[in-house]
């Protein structure tokens, strides 16, 4: 059975009370039936990562309902030092047990100023808390840090374009990451949508999606998980 994985990547959006609804419609009882009758024949896995200050929030509200809802939380990044003097950082000592993955290497981060040396730290703490860091990575070329299983392929020209890549292009690069890097799970993101999450997913060497813009409505995402 191929694992394949939903990723719902909030940004800098949602506050508690919003991701309250969000919550609410995403788990409808509908939607719980259809992944509890979908584990038989297709192992999907739900990550969803919320801004930090509401983390705790989500995290007490999925385990009030853990037995029903097959969901994981992921933060967007984490600090690349331990602790100490460094105002507004968040570390994974603070993040473990709250988060299962994290997103590391995101463009929009790199935009800002974190570079190569920074995330291979940012994969080193995470494997040191029991985080498991999910790799951003624009091209081929970007370099893979050691610990890292788990890559989301997101060329910059996709994200948030309405310009995805093309599904074929993606799994050439998700063939290249598994034979050449020994990474186990590939996944793509950019301009992810219910109309072409299917043409992904059916990809020999494509693992799952990382959705953006169109994680943000509740039914949007739920739609996107059944039509994989
Ligand atoms: P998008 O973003 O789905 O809005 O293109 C994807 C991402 O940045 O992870």
């Amino acid at each position: 059975m191929k694992k394949l994985f939903f990723i719902a990547n909030w940004k800098a959006n949602k506050n508690t009370q919003e991701m309250y609804s969000w919550f609410i419609s995403f788990f409808s009882q509908s939607f719980i039936e259809y992944i509890h009758a979908e584990e038989n024949t297709h192992d999907k896995k739900i990550i969803i990562c919320p801004p930090f200050p509401i983390l705790s929030d989500a995290s007490e509200y999925l385990s009030r309902y853990k037995a029903k809802i097959p969901v994981s939380l992921g933060a967007q990044t984490i600090a690349s030092i331990d602790s100490g003097a460094y105002t507004g950082e968040v570390t994974g000592h603070m993040l473990e047990g709250l988060v299962r993955y994290v997103l590391i290497g995101h463009s929009e981060r790199r935009q800002l100023g974190e570079t190569d040396a920074e995330i291979e730290k940012k994969v080193e703490q995470a494997r040191a808390h029991n985080i498991e860091p999910i790799l951003c990575v624009q091209s081929i070329h970007t370099p893979i840090p050691a610990g890292t299983h788990i890559v989301a392929y997101e060329p910059v020209e996709s994200i948030g374009t309405g310009s995805p890549d093309t599904p074929e292009h993606a799994n050439e690069v998700a063939e290249y990451f598994k034979e050449e890097k020994n990474i186990l799970y590939v996944l793509y993101g950019g301009s992810v949508s219910k109309s072409n999450v299917h043409n992904f997913i059916k990809m020999e060497y494509l693992n799952g999606v990382l959705v953006g813009g169109a994680s943000l409505d509740p039914d949007t995402f739920s739609d996107i998980v059944r039509k994989a």
